[in-house]
């Protein structure tokens, strides 16, 4: 039978304020294999979790992530945006993220948001984290910055990389040899062709697709067998994974 992973997307937010430790508890509760997560860096040099490269959307703050001190984005609330009842939630470091997961044995992709800033030293940091919470064997890092994702293996090749793709892409499997990832994780709409997945995994390539939130598409995508799918609701995953 098929198992595909089932990663929280900014944890279990489809029901719970994005990438909060509130959402990465309840998508732990709720069954998950693993969870997706946003990385940026602050003025001070933190790596924060958080999706926009602003806070406006998601907290009760304005402006640039890297315009703030670590100390200084603490003080907005990460989860009134999303509803009162959440008043209180942060947004967490990687740091804090890392401590919680850590002896959960669960599969962690961090994505690095530097598509459109660049961090100096990210990949760098990022992997230092990793080696400190003692999580190599966990962590995927994936991006949309495909020369990041090569940076991650100039640092260590043993590290496991995603590249996260939007389009349609001819031969990715070509392509993924050609960055020297271990996975791409594709929009699902463009996933959904039976040829183009068997290539993918007869080259070894794993595929974890983005975001899927439907029944239909998430039955359509195991029995393709795809590696892991990437959803706001790991409860709905779960209740397909469990009736298999
Ligand atoms: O990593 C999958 C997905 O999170 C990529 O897009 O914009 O939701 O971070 P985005
Ligand atoms: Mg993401």
């Amino acid at each position: 039978m098929k198992r595909s992973l089932n990663i929280a997307h900014r944890g279990f937010s489809g029901r719970y304020p994005e990438n909060t430790m509130l959402a990465f508890r309840k998508a732990v509760e709720a069954g998950c294999d693993g969870i997706e997560t946003d990385l940026h860096m602050t003025k001070d040099g933190v790596i924060v979790i958080c999706h926009d490269e602003t806070i406006e959307r998601t907290t009760n703050g304005r402006g640039f992530i890297y315009d703030y001190s670590y100390e200084e984005l603490c003080k907005f609330d990460a989860g009134i945006k999303f509803d009162e009842e959440f008043r209180g939630e942060k947004i967490p470091s990687i740091d804090e993220f890392l401590e919680y997961v850590k002896d959960k044995n669960l599969l962690i992709n961090l994505e690095l948001k530097n598509d459109v800033i660049h961090y100096e030293k990210l990949e760098k940091k990022v992997i230092e984290k990793i080696y400190e919470f003692k999580l190599k064997k966990n962590v995927i890092i994936s991006s949309f910055n495909h020369y990041s994702m090569v940076r991650v293996k100039e640092y260590d090749d043993k590290i496991k990389t995603g590249l996260l793709c939007l389009a349609t892409l001819y031969n990715v499997h070509d392509y993924v040899k050609t960055v020297g990832a271990d996975a791409v994780h594709p929009f699902f709409l463009s996933m959904m062709d039976k040829k183009v997945v068997e290539c993918i995994k007869k080259n070894e390539i794993r595929i974890n697709a983005y975001t899927v939130n439907e029944e239909k598409d998430m039955k359509k995508l195991i029995d393709l067998g795809i590696d892991g799918i990437i959803t706001n609701y790991p409860d709905k995953l779960k209740k397909i994974l469990t009736s298999l």
